[in-house]
Parts: C-alpha cells; structure tokens; sequence
C-alpha cells in the first residue's frame, strides 16, 4: 500500500463536521490520517486528568473510511496550566532571555520536570491506543529544535561534557583555555556560550552545539523508548525539516526511528521574493532520504497557500500535485498534506489546507483528489522501487555548527555553497544521495565532500579509503581546517586531506563583499571553457604531487594553482580552492563525471527533472515539469506511461507543472 492522505485536528472543528470530512478524505483516496500532535490541552485539560474519547471517536470514525492512524505526541505545545505552575520549563534563547508563553516550542528539552510529564502523556496514549487496531504508528513531537541557554542546560552541559571527557584537564586541554586565562577549576564555571557575552570559545562553543543537538535527541529517545515498550507493532518516526534546519544533527536524531518524515513546504510566505525553487525541495527530498539511506514520508506537503502574518502567493493549478510527485520520485513512500482545512483560528489562520476556511472542496482538494485516483492505480508499482544516485555529497553538522560560530567570511554561507554544487548536479540531471562523511561510500562513484571544515580523523581515513579504492572525491576551500575540538590543525592545510589531496593550502585570501578574481582552467579536458568568476575565498595551492587544473587570473597571486586533481590509489582527489557560480561548477562537474564513468543518461531543459526509481528487474523514470510551459524530453526505449495507461516513446510531452511515469519495457 502507498501511505497517501491528510493531517488533521478533529479537536478544532465541531464534532458533526468529521462525518463530511472523513467521506470527502475517502473520496480523495486517502487512507491514513495523522492527528493530535498539537492536542494536549484536549488529551488532559487538566494535570493528572485525561480524556481520550474525543480521539477515540474521531479515530473509529476514520477507520471506518479505510484510514489508517498515525498519533502524534503533543509535547511541542504543552497546556498553559503546565507551563503557568513551571515557568522553569521556558527555554532560554542564545540572547538569555526566557520565552514565555503564547507560541509552541517554548520548552528546554532538558528540564526535569517537563520531562516527567512529557513522559506521563506518552505513556497514557501508548497505553489507551496499543490495541487500537487503526492506529499504524507515531510521530514523537514536532518539529525538535531550538537551542535552550537555560541553567538546568547549563548542568546537563557539564554532566555531557563529564561523561564525554572526565576530566577538566581534559577540556582545558580540549579548548585551549590558557587563551586569556579561561582555565576552568570547577565545572560550574564552565559558561553556557549565550550570544550577550560576546564570542565564546570556539572548542567550547561547538560542543555546546553539539550538547544541544543530543538534547534533543535524549528526549526524543525517552519517547521513543515508552512507544517501542507500549506500542511494539507500531512504527516511529518524528517529522524533520529538510536540508534546511542546521541546530540538530538530524543523522544522530534519525538513528532509533524506523523512518524520516519531513514537512516540505517550498513556496513559503516567508520568502515573498522567489517562486518556489523546486532544487530546494529536492535537496530537501535527498537529504532525508540521506538520513537513513531508505525512503522517507513527507508527512507535512503544502496543501495550499501558506501564511502566518503575510499569505504567501497560490501554488499555480497543477503545482501541488507535481510537488508531491517530485517527493515520490525522490524517494518518498508516504505523502501527507498539510493540512486538510484552513484553520478560523490561531497563528496558522492563512496556512492553506486543502479546503479552505469554508470547508467546501475546491481546485486544490480536486487536483489532490485526482492524484489520490492515480496512487490508486499506480501506487503498487512504487512500493519496493528505490533511488541508486552513483554520486553523494557529505553533509557535516559539525562543520556547519562550526560555521555558525566562525563564519570565515561574511557571505560565507555553507548551506548556499552546498546548494550550488547540489544545483550543478540536478541540472544535469543527475540523482545524488547526500551522506554523512563517516557513511560507507562503495556505492559512488564520485563524492563531494564541501567545506568539510571539521574533520576528525575516522573520515579523512574514510574518505582516503574511498579515493585509494577507486573513488574520485572533491575537496573544496576552508575543509580539513578544524579538528574535533574545533582547533585549528597544526599542519599545512587541508590538514589531514592534504595527503590525498597532493597539495597543500599555502595562503588564503578572503574576499571583501563584492570583490570577485577569475580561474583559467590549465589541462586540454577543460580548455576552451571561459574564465568562470571566483568570489568569497581564495586558497593558494602548493601541488606536492596534484597536477593543476586551474590557476587564478588576478591580484598578487594571479598564475597561482586554484584547482588541482591528485591521481591517489586507483582514484583521484580533485581540490578546489574557490568558491563560484554555475559557470565554474558545471564544467567542473560535467568533466568529473566523465572521469567516474557516470554517464549522463538524462537530458531536458532547466526546470524539467528527470529521476529514476528501481527494484530488481523493474525501472520507473519520474518527468517532472517545474515549469509553467510545455517541454519536450527525448528518452531512448520504448515506455509504458502510468499516468495515461499507453505506451509512449520520444519526444516525451509534458505539459505545465506536469508530471510523466514512464515504465521501462523490454
Ligand atoms: C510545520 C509544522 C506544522 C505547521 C506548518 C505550517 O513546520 O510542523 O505544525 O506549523 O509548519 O506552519
């Protein structure tokens, strides 16, 4: 079965709604149903006291729709009578000011006594809904995040440092705290790193991060631990938040989950100036299908216009079934929207569901209604296809932790650099996964390893493992530069890549906004390509044994090397010592990929991509045009088109913010 349906809050409609709502979700072929992730004032109005009748009615309404029941657990929006006798339980922001009440997530995820009671209304709904026979799994929480500088965190801090390194020698050692006389004698000295006191220790800092990210992982995992001891034939999951979110290390928080879900959203109100950039949506897709390397569910997918102050524009007819066609090709096996009506009420008034505040289906509830047809029909042949990309790129939370403290340069941005390679990528039509640096790479041909600024010494052995095997990896500025405790390495950069990489780093130059340079691409396979602009950074490459590939073309170090290859084992190790835009990547790219032997199988034009689901024996290539014109894609083989039940051969047409599922034959 294809998980395809709604999220929903019977608590917020009048009770002889749900019948119309359960008829309309079944007639839009929906078959599960997520809800109460925000119900806890409902589910026990007042401490000690529950009432789980309402659920149980909505629930029993449901199934007998045919729809299957994820619960969440309400701990992201905890009752007023909690938090007005526990004002302790108000996380403290970087700033040192205490939320307080009126929002969600207000919480520190490490304050005792919230966790008492987050554990009680788990326990009580594991409990009441074990031997529910609709209820399918659980999503624990909303959202996690946030980083809390409260004074019980201050505690767990040091117990986690405690536990981690026994000793304050040690963490003076660690952080090199003899700089201006920080040397701690007592853990209690030891600071939270809140943004009033100026720049803190950066060793210090990154492990606060680092503390912060695993905060939220025990607390999920306290959850975690009741459900699977409750609730064993459920499943678990917790919904995440795509390539975006950067305060969790979402590999270590997926860990104990049986899959990632994420709430994809790409045309947010937030940003009012781009339309809906569907590379960000996929970046977003392959990062959670990265997390656990298997497929995922969107449990949140735009339903429709979204707004909290300001109403983001309208996704154009056709647009939010293509976005949750572009969620399956990635790799998705469950899409839910959110949400299923417009709320009258409350922050999210103008967060769009499928209907809208009137309840009466329209545009947006028939285009999913005619999808909801189609799942019907094809969602059989998806269920046991994957995704098997040949390239990967390293994601590193600590580097980008260490970014957060220590941006290097003011339009340094590791997300946005990330994004670009990702982008040079996806226009030529190639699928990635994007991977830890710890995560066994056989599967990969060529690897991106950007700004892998923190380094510890299992990666770099990984990563030299990987290239001395075969593999072609590329190293790009500021990577090698901090060891785990976020010191500065005390050998030529790229540190411990610098080996693999042939080269060493001999100066840098970090760009004033607005200042570019040039490279000159310097071997016969690159010759001809222009001089692509560099920006941001510039490292000054010494080859020790890497042949230069590309040198710059301006300022006191014009003729230096800029980009060099290393021939290393049987692979190579490609440095690249700048930063730029699609001119320099693309033809960087296209050539790597010559050198991996990945052929380029797909080609279309810009906003039409092309991917691939398979299992044994089976092929499934996923059209989809993010474009509101018609386009052409020319597909060698003869193909059984899903969608339209014929047999389709090139030029395939598709039509605006339209999709194709093409079955290979033969
Ligand atoms: C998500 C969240 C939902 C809802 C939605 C729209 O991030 O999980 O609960 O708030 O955004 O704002």
């Amino acid at each position: 079965m294809f998980n395809f349906g709604v999220d929903y809050y019977p608590e917020q409609w009048p009770e002889e709604r749900w019948t119309k709502d359960a008829e309309l979700m079944a007639q839009a072929g929906f078959n599960v149903v997520r809800l109460a992730e925000f119900a806890w004032s409902r589910l026990e109005p007042e401490k000690g006291r529950f009432d789980f009748e309402w659920l149980d009615r909505a629930i029993a309404l449901l199934a007998g729709y045919g729809m299957h029941i994820v619960l969440g657990t309400p701990t992201a929006s905890p009752p007023p009578w909690l938090m007005a006798e526990h004002p302790e339980i108000f996380r403290v922001r970087s700033d040192g000011t205490r939320v307080t009440y009126g929002h969600r997530r207000g919480y520190c995820p490490n304050n005792l006594v919230y966790r008492d009671y987050s554990r009680a209304i788990v326990r009580k709904m594991a409990e009441h809904y074990s031997g529910n026979p609709a209820v399918v799994g659980w999503q624990i929480d909303n959202e996690l995040g946030d980083r809390c500088y409260c004074p019980r965190c201050a505690l767990a801090f040091h117990d986690w440092l405690r536990t981690r390194f026994g000793t304050l020698a040690v963490i003076n050692d660690r952080w090199g705290t003899v700089f201006w006389s920080h040397i701690y004698t007592d853990w209690t000295q030891i600071p939270v790193p809140l943004t009033i006191g100026g720049p803190h220790n950066p060793g210090l800092a990154l492990d606060y991060h680092r503390f912060c990210s695993d905060s939220y992982v025990d607390f999920m995992q306290i959850q975690n631990a009741i459900l699977r001891q409750f609730c064993p034939d459920h499943f678990i999951t917790h919904n995440f938040m795509g390539f975006v979110y950067d305060q969790i290390n979402q590999f270590d928080l997926s860990r104990s989950l049986d899959f990632v879900s994420w709430d994809n959203y790409p045309q947010m109100q937030w940003n009012m100036k781009d339309a809906a950039d569907p590379v960000k949506a996929s970046l977003g897709h392959d990062t959670m299908r990265g997390l656990k390397r298997s497929p995922f569910w969107v449990i949140e997918q735009q339903a429709g216009p979204s707004g909290w102050e300001i109403v983001s524009p309208a996704p154009r007819p056709g647009q939010l079934r293509l976005w949750a066609y572009q969620a399956i090709a990635h790799g998705a096996d469950g899409i839910l929207f959110f949400r299923w009506r417009t709320a009258q009420a409350g922050v999210e008034q103008y967060w769009h569901g499928l209907l809208d505040h009137d309840g009466r289906p329209g545009r947006r509830y028939e285009e999913i209604r005619r999808m909801g047809g189609e799942i019907q029909i094809i969602g059989e042949r998806l269920v046991g296809t994957k995704l098997k990309p040949q390239v990967a790129i390293l994601l590193s939370y600590d580097s980008r932790f260490a970014f957060q403290i220590q941006a290097n340069n003011p339009s340094f941005r590791y997300e946005t650099e990330f994004l670009k390679l990702y982008r040079a990528l996806q226009e030529l039509k190639i699928s990635v996964d994007i991977v830890s640096p710890e995560a066994n790479l056989q599967d990969y041909k060529l690897v991106f390893a950007p700004t892998l600024h923190v380094l510890d010494g299992q990666a770099a052995d990984n990563l030299s493992a990987y290239v001395s095997n075969g593999g072609v990896l590329v190293v790009t500025p500021r990577s090698g530069v901090k060891d785990e405790a976020n010191r500065i390495v005390g050998c030529p950069l790229p540190g411990l890549l610098a080996e693999l990489c042939g080269m060493e780093v001999s100066e840098y130059d970090s760009f004033p906004e607005g200042k570019t340079n040039s490279v000159r691409f310097t071997i016969p396979d690159l010759e001809g390509t222009s001089s692509p602009k560099v920006d941001i950074w510039a490292d000054l490459l010494h080859p020790t044994c890497a042949t230069v590939v590309a040198i710059y073309e301006h300022d006191y170090y014009a003729g230096s090397p800029a980009i060099t290859l290393n021939h290393y084992g049987t692979g190579y190790a490609l440095y690249m010592g700048v930063f730029g835009g699609q001119d320099l990547l693309l033809p960087v790219v296209r050539w790597l990929l010559q050198k991996a032997e990945i052929p380029l199988s797909f080609q279309g034009p810009t906003g039409v991509e092309i991917l691939k689901r398979e299992s044994d024996g089976r092929i499934l290539i996923f059209i989809l045009n993010h474009t509101g014109d018609g386009q052409a894609v020319d597909l060698p083989g003869v193909y059984w088109d899903l969608l339209h039940t014929s047999l389709i051969e090139s030029p395939i047409h598709i039509g605006p913010y339209d999709v194709s599922i093409l079955e290979q034959q033969g």
